[in-house]
């Protein structure tokens, strides 16, 4: 917990700074006028002098709540994610899906260095999401933050449902995320479809055609068999969520990746989720923030916008954000950084106190 300055506290209760000092002396803590009390200080300070105070962490200062008329909402491409068992086919798969749709004679997308990559299928956009880290997918979705709109499940017809097979289907079933099926490798001699069908059953992934909700198809990454088929169920599954989003807002979304590059300095690469991104923009980033140097696609090119399930490198920030983080748009540069600061403090202050142990209970037991 971070709370307000010994200072600012005594500004804000209009008392004598001395005697915040002293009343915290008296509880054991030896504090200087600069130095951040702390929530639970606060509170306990001000009652002290016989005055109730809440503190407002900066995360419900800036809480946002997005209203959006439905008559702003515009169709947008469905984020797909691509999971399954180890050695099961998902990088095969992904690399099967880039090159059909540059094949297809589309402005296709080929990732190269960003964990996203966009296919153009026949003029309508689907935007892949690459072997997400799962700390990212988990903290995405402990924050209610539907990053990916469709899971394509990958299993390896001639292994069949393994451990991160489960895993994977339990994260569908946590976020919510419609799964369809891709039986890969169908093309080795041991392959046996009917099989993966049968064992998905006991977890309740259950083929239309057995009349269940999900739809299979069975393809090789390898010999890219039924791709085709592949992208166009995932496009029909994207249908029936008509999806949406009002581009004419201010941009936010999430980060699903970023590191600190050597040339470049801290590169976030994110999934925009609403509104439209644009070089210029001040923007904050969990604790990070900074004005939009430039925006680059997955294809390495400059581009001056980001709509909806756009994934796009963001440079111009002041640290490295995690993955997972939201990001947001500000109009005031000052506000965001306030917030950046407020929380890289208290992210600070939190592993600090993880470090010395400090807790609560401690300040009571020494008082
Ligand atoms: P991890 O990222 O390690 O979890 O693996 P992955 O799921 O990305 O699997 P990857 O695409 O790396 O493929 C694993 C192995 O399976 C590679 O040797 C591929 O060549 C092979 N493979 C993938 N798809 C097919 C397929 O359709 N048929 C055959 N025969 N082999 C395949
Ligand atoms: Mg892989």
């Amino acid at each position: 917990p971070q709370g307000a300055t010994v200072a600012k506290f005594a500004e804000i209760l209009g008392v004598q700074p001395n005697d915040v000092i002293k009343r915290l002396f008296m509880l054991g803590q030896v504090l200087t006028l600069t130095q951040s009390m702390g929530d639970e200080l606060v509170e306990l300070i001000a009652d002290d002098m016989g005055r109730k105070v809440r503190v407002v962490s900066p995360e419900e200062e800036y809480a946002v709540v997005y209203h959006d008329r439905d008559e702003d909402l515009k169709p947008r491409p469905p984020v797909v994610t691509v999971m399954g068992h180890v050695d099961h086919g998902k990088t095969s798969l992904l690399d099967a899906i880039r090159d059909t749709g540059v094949a297809a004679g589309e402005a296709g997308g080929i990732t190269q260095h960003i964990g996203a990559s966009v296919v153009n299928i026949d003029g309508r956009k689907i935007t892949f999401i690459d072997t997400p880290g799962h700390e990212a997918f988990t903290a995405m979705r402990a924050r209610g933050a539907q990053v990916t709109d469709v899971i394509v499940l990958v299993v390896a017809a001639d292994d069949g449902v393994m451990p991160q097979t489960v895993e994977a289907i339990n994260h569908a079933k946590a976020a919510n995320v419609p799964i369809v099926v891709a039986v890969n490798k169908i093309d080795k001699p041991g392959a046996n479809p009917d099989r993966v069908r049968q064992e998905l059953t006991e977890y309740e992934v259950i083929p239309e055609e057995w009349g269940g909700k999900n739809m299979f198809v069975e393809v090789s990454a390898k010999q890219k068999l039924h791709i085709d088929d592949l992208l166009e169920t995932i496009l029909l599954q994207a249908d029936v969520l008509e999806l949406k989003a009002n581009p004419d807002a201010e941009a936010s979304g999430f980060v699903i990746e970023a590191n600190l590059d050597k040339g470049r300095g801290p590169v976030a690469t994110v999934l925009v989720h609403r509104g439209t991104l644009h070089p210029g923009d001040v923007v904050v980033a969990g604790a990070s923030y900074g004005r939009v140097r430039a925006l680059i696609d997955p294809r390495g090119k400059h581009v001056d916008e980001a709509l909806p399930a756009d994934p796009v490198e963001i440079l111009g920030l002041n640290s490295v954000p995690t993955a997972g983080d939201e990001f947001r748009v500000f109009e005031d540069e000052r506000d965001a950084r306030k917030l950046a600061e407020e929380r890289a403090l208290r992210a600070r202050l939190a592993e600090q106190e993880t470090k010395s142990h400090v807790s609560l209970d401690d300040l009571f037991s020494r008082i």
